[in-house]
């Protein structure tokens, strides 16, 4: 078992249900060439949050750390017609890649990209008093998880869920005493989440093209 195996399977699962896609090709690509970082979700990842928004019956999706807007294409085509998209990125270059990307993928009118850190939008939105979210993806610093964990439980509702990604980590997530923030960080929202009677969930691990790692997935009972 090893990475070159995992990459080839996922090439097949592509093949088969997530076949090559102008509107997302051109979104990476223009995302490489503004040298962005390529840390977007897979493919198959990217399809797995649009059909998990989508048997939700998701109208309002948020979604933390935008990049190029790869899985925020993906989680706007589960939107219905009176859909809503928040995403919040710090870095105002990623945003500016991210609104070309989505804009040209036709979703302009449904996505808000909010630039800054994420726990000050998410503490706007709380004031604002926006409606609650049906979806919402976090995968910005793994050091902000705790953070965006109880922030976004405020701008939650009965049935909402919640996607985290990276979560494993190669399995450096079992080690309690990591001198990597990101793994400290993953460790206490995974410590937060399964102790809080408002939410229930798992996490699943994964191997694909990124490598092993895995994603939580929760859903808000209160
Ligand atoms: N969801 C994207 C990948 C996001 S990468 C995709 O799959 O396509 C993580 C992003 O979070 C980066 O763009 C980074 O700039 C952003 N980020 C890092 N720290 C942040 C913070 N404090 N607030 C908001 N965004 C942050
Ligand atoms: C990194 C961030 C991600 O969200 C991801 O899926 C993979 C890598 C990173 O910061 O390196
Ligand atoms: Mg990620």
């Amino acid at each position: 078992m090893n990475d070159e195996l995992w990459t080839t399977v996922d090439d097949y699962i592509d093949t088969l249900f997530v076949p090559t896609d102008q509107t997302l090709g051109d979104a990476l690509l223009d995302s490489t060439v503004a040298g962005l970082p390529p840390i977007n979700v897979a493919p198959s990842q990217g399809k797995l949050l649009e059909l998990l928004a989508k048997l939700n019956r998701s109208r309002r999706i948020l979604e933390i750390g935008t990049l190029g807007g790869y899985s925020t294409i993906w989680l706007a085509r589960s939107l219905p017609d009176d859909g809503e998209l928040v995403t919040l990125e710090l870095d105002v270059r990623h945003a500016a890649v991210a609104r070309q990307n989505i804009d040209r993928a036709g979703f302009g009118s449904k996505v808000e990209i909010r630039v800054g850190p994420a726990a000050d939008s998410l503490r706007d939105m709380i004031s604002e008093g926006v409606e609650p979210f049906d979806f919402v993806f976090i995968d910005a610093d793994k050091e902000g998880y705790p953070q965006y964990f109880t922030l976004t439980m405020e701008l939650s509702r009965y049935g909402t869920v919640i996607v985290a990604d990276n979560v494993v980590r190669a399995g450096a997530v079992i080690d309690p005493a990591s001198s990597d923030e990101r793994v400290q960080g993953v460790r206490r929202f995974l410590d937060l989440a399964s102790n809080d009677d408002r939410v229930e969930g798992t996490v699943i691990q994964t191997v694909g093209s990124k490598g092993y790692d895995g994603f939580a997935l929760l859903r808000v009972n209160n």
